[in-house]
C-alpha cells in the first residue's frame, strides 16, 4: 500500500527513510534520518548518511551486522514501496544513493501545474515573524545600507509570507532622540511664524540638519535651548510634538519615494513608538537583578563582555538598547512573534549580540539558539564604490538613493530604446519594462551576494544582459513565454489534457531541479540567505538552457510534454522572482 505523504521532495524522502531505520532498527530510538542532494549526480539524485553513524550506535553491542555497509543494505531493503523512487543502492562505507522515478518527478510538475505553486510552500515551525529592516533615521539620510536592509529585508519577509507565516514588516525608524532638540529649536528660530499644523516650511530636511548641527556644535546657548526643547519634547508639551511630527513627516515623504519605487511595503513603528514601555521594561529586567549600577549609568554585564550594555545612560536619557530592550519585549508579549529578525549592516553586530544575551538572562529567551521564540541578526556587508571605498556619487558624500534607482531605469530605458523598442512597444511598456529591469537589476545585485560580503556597486556589471544578473534572468523568463506563445497552444488546456514525460536526460535533470524549489526556499528561510535562491534561480536558466539547446520543442513529436516543462519552468522563475521582489517581463 502506498501512502500520500506531503512536503517538499526532500521531506518526503526522509519520512520513507525514516520508516526505514525504524523497521530495520526498531531498538535504536532517535534517529533522524540524514537526506542531503547527492553531491555526484552520476551516483543519484539524494543520499542517505545514516549508516555510518548508526553502525557506531549499535556496534559492539551483540548486533548481527558487521558492519555500515550491511547497515545501509537493511535501510535499502525496508524502505517502503513508492511511486518516488526508481532505485537505491550501496556506495563507500555504506551511503545510500537514491534515484527518483522519472514519472513521480513528471507527476509532481503536473500536479504544481495545476494546483499551483503555493502547494509547494515549505512548512516553517513559526506562526508569526517580525521582520524588523529598512529602519532609517528621521532627518538623517537614507543610505545605500539602508537601501541593502531594505531589500534583503523585504525578501526575507516575502519568503516567509510565501510559507504561510504571518509576516509584521516593522520600520524600526530612528524618529526619537537628541537630534530633534536642535531640530524643533531651529524650526521656532527660523520660522517665527511657524503655526502647529500649517505646512512644512523646511525645503531641504538634510540641508536643514546640517545646518542645526553646525549651529549646535558652536553656539553654546542654543546648545543650551536645543537640550530644554528635547526636555519640552519629551515631557510631552504640545506645541514640541507637533512639530517633532512634522518633521517626522518630511522624512517619511521622502523615504516613501524610495520605497515606491521598490515596491516594498513596511509598518513605520519607530523607536518613539516603544518609549512609554521603556520604564516598566527596564523595572522588570531591574526585579530579575540584571541591572547595576557602573559609572553612573545604569547597565547589565554580558557574559564574555568587557564592556555592559548601558541602558540608562549617565544623564537619565535612555538609548538605542533602551529602545531596543522593550521593543523586545513589546514583540514578544503584545505581538506574541516566534521570530524576531532584525535587517542591519554587521557593525550592529555587538549591539544585537549584547541585548539578545540579555534577554535570555532574563528568560525571555529560552537559552538553545534552535528553539523559539528566537531572534535572528540578519547583518550585511558595505556596499563599495569602484574604488574599493565606500560608495558615493561623485558630486556628494552620499548617494540619494532615489536618483540611483532613476539612474538604473533610464539606463535599461535607453537600452531598449537602441534595440528599436520604442517603435515596437506603446509607451507604457517601455517604461513598465524598463522599471521592472532597473530596480530588478539593482535588487539581483545586491541579493545574489552572500550578504556578509561587501559588495561593489556597479551599474554596467549589473545592467549587462549576460552572465549571472537580473537582466539576464529577466529576458530568459520572457524568452520562455514567448515560445509558448508562439506554439499557438492553449497552455490551460494542455495542462489538463496532456503529461509530462522526461525520457530526454535533460529533461528530467530540468524536471528534478524544478521540484527542488521548496527544499531552496526553506533553506534560504531557515538560514535567512536570500543568495541561496538567487543562485538557485540561475541554475535552474542554465538547466533550461541546455534543454533547449538539446531537445527540440515546438513541431516535435514531445511537443505538449516539452512546453509544459517550458511552462513549469517560467512558473518557478517567477516565483523566484517574486520572492525576490522582482517583478518579471513577459516580452523582451
Ligand atoms: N535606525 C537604525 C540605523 O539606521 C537601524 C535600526 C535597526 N533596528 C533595530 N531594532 N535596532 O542604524
Amino acid at each position: 500500500e502506498i501512502k500520500e505523504i506531503t512536503g517538499s521532495q526532500k521531506q518526503q524522502l526522509a519520512k520513507l527513510i525514516e520508516e526505514a531505520l525504524k523497521a530495520a532498527f526498531p531498538d535504536v530510538s532517535d534517529v533522524q534520518p540524514l537526506v542531503a542532494i547527492c553531491n555526484d549526480p552520476r551516483h543519484g539524485d539524494y543520499q542517505c548518511n545514516n549508516a555510518m553513524s548508526l553502525w557506531n550506535k549499535i556496534k559492539g553491542k551483540g548486533t548481527q551486522f558487521k558492519g555500515p555497509q550491511p547497515v545501509g543494505k537493511a535501510i535499502i531493503e525496508n524502505i517502503p514501496a513508492s511511486e518516488m523512487i526508481e532505485s537505491s543502492s550501496i556506495a563507500g562505507p555504506g551511503f545510500v544513493n537514491i534515484v527518483l522515478a522519472r514519472q513521480w518527478i513528471a507527476k509532481s510538475l503536473q500536479k504544481m501545474l495545476i494546483d499551483g505553486i503555493a502547494t509547494w510552500a515549505p512548512k516553517l515551525p513559526v506562526k508569526r515573524a517580525v521582520v524588523d529592516f529598512s529602519s532609517p533615521n528621521i532627518a538623517k539620510e537614507m543610505h545605500v545600507g539602508h537601501l541593502r536592509s531594505t531589500i534583503i529585508g523585504d525578501t526575507l519577509a516575502r519568503m516567509l509570507e510565501f510559507s504561510n507565516v504571518d509576516v509584521l514588516r516593522r520600520n524600526h525608524v530612528g524618529d526619537w532622540g537628541t537630534q530633534f532638540g536642535m531640530l524643533i529649536e531651529s524650526l521656532f528660530e527660523e520660522f517665527p511664524n511657524w503655526e502647529a499644523g500649517s505646512a512644512p516650511a523646511i525645503g531641504d530636511l538634510e540641508e536643514f540638519y546640517k545646518a542645526s548641527k553646525k549651529r549646535f556644535d558652536a553656539d553654546a546657548d542654543f546648545k543650551e535651548r536645543a537640550q530644554k526643547a528635547v526636555v519640552s519634547l519629551q515631557g510631552g508639551d504640545e506645541k514640541y510634538r507637533m512639530a517633532w511630527s512634522q518633521i517626522c513627516e518630511i522624512s517619511r515623504n521622502e523615504f516613501q519615494k524610495v520605497y515606491g519605487r521598490l515596491g516594498v511595503h513596511l509598518e513605520e513603528k519607530g523607536e518613539s513608538f516603544y518609549n512609554p514601555y521603556i520604564p516598566s521594561v527596564l523595572e522588570l529586567l531591574n526585579e530579575k537583578g540584571l541591572i547595576q549600577e557602573s559609572e553612573g549609568a545604569r547597565v547589565i554585564f554580558i557574559e564574555g563582555k568587557k564592556i555592559p550594555l548601558i541602558v540608562v545612560k549617565r544623564d537619565g536619557g535612555y538609548n538605542y538598547a533602551s529602545t531596543d530592550l522593550a521593543a523586545l519585549w513589546y514583540r514578544l508579549n503584545e505581538e506574541k512573534a516566534d521570530w524576531i529578525i532584525y535587517v542591519t549592516d554587521v557593525g550592529q553586530r555587538e549591539h544585537f549580540e549584547m541585548f539578545f544575551a540579555a534577554a535570555k538572562r532574563a528568560g525571555w529567551l529560552p537559552l538553545n539558539e534552535n528553539d523559539y521564540p528566537k531572534t535572528s541578526h540578519v547583518g550585511f556587508g558595505l556596499v563599495l564604490g569602484e574604488d574599493g571605498k565606500r560608495f558615493r556619487t561623485r558630486s556628494t558624500d552620499v548617494v540619494k538613493l532615489v536618483d540611483l534607482l532613476d539612474e538604473a531605469k533610464n539606463r535599461c530605458k535607453s537600452a531598449l530604446e537602441e534595440r528599436g523598442k520604442a517603435k515596437e512597444w506603446t509607451a507604457e511598456e517601455l517604461e513598465q519594462t524598463a522599471e521592472a529591469v532597473g530596480y530588478g537589476a539593482v535588487k539581483y545585485a545586491d541579493l545574489k551576494n552572500n550578504r556578509l560580503t561587501n559588495y561593489t556597486f556597479n551599474f554596467d556589471q549589473m545592467l549587462n544582459d549576460k552572465g549571472n544578473t537580473a537582466v539576464y534572468l529577466l529576458y530568459a523568463h520572457a524568452r520562455i513565454c514567448s515560445i509558448i506563445r508562439k506554439s499557438g497552444k492553449d497552455i490551460e488546456e494542455l495542462k489538463k489534457s496532456g503529461a509530462i514525460d522526461l525520457a530526454h536526460p535533460d529533461e528530467r535533470t530540468l524536471g528534478l531541479h524544478l521540484l527542488q524549489f521548496a527544499e531552496i526556499v526553506e533553506e534560504a528561510c531557515t538560514n535567512l540567505l536570500p543568495n541561496l535562491l538567487c543562485e538557485y534561480l540561475y541554475n535552474i536558466s542554465e538547466d533550461f538552457t541546455k534543454f533547449y539547446t538539446n531537445c527540440q520543442v515546438v513541431g516535435s513529436a514531445e511537443e505538449t510534454s516539452r512546453l509544459l516543462l517550458c511552462e513549469a519552468t517560467a512558473v518557478v522563475m517567477r516565483k523566484c522572482f517574486h520572492l525576490l521582489g522582482i517583478t518579471p517581463v513577459y516580452k523582451i
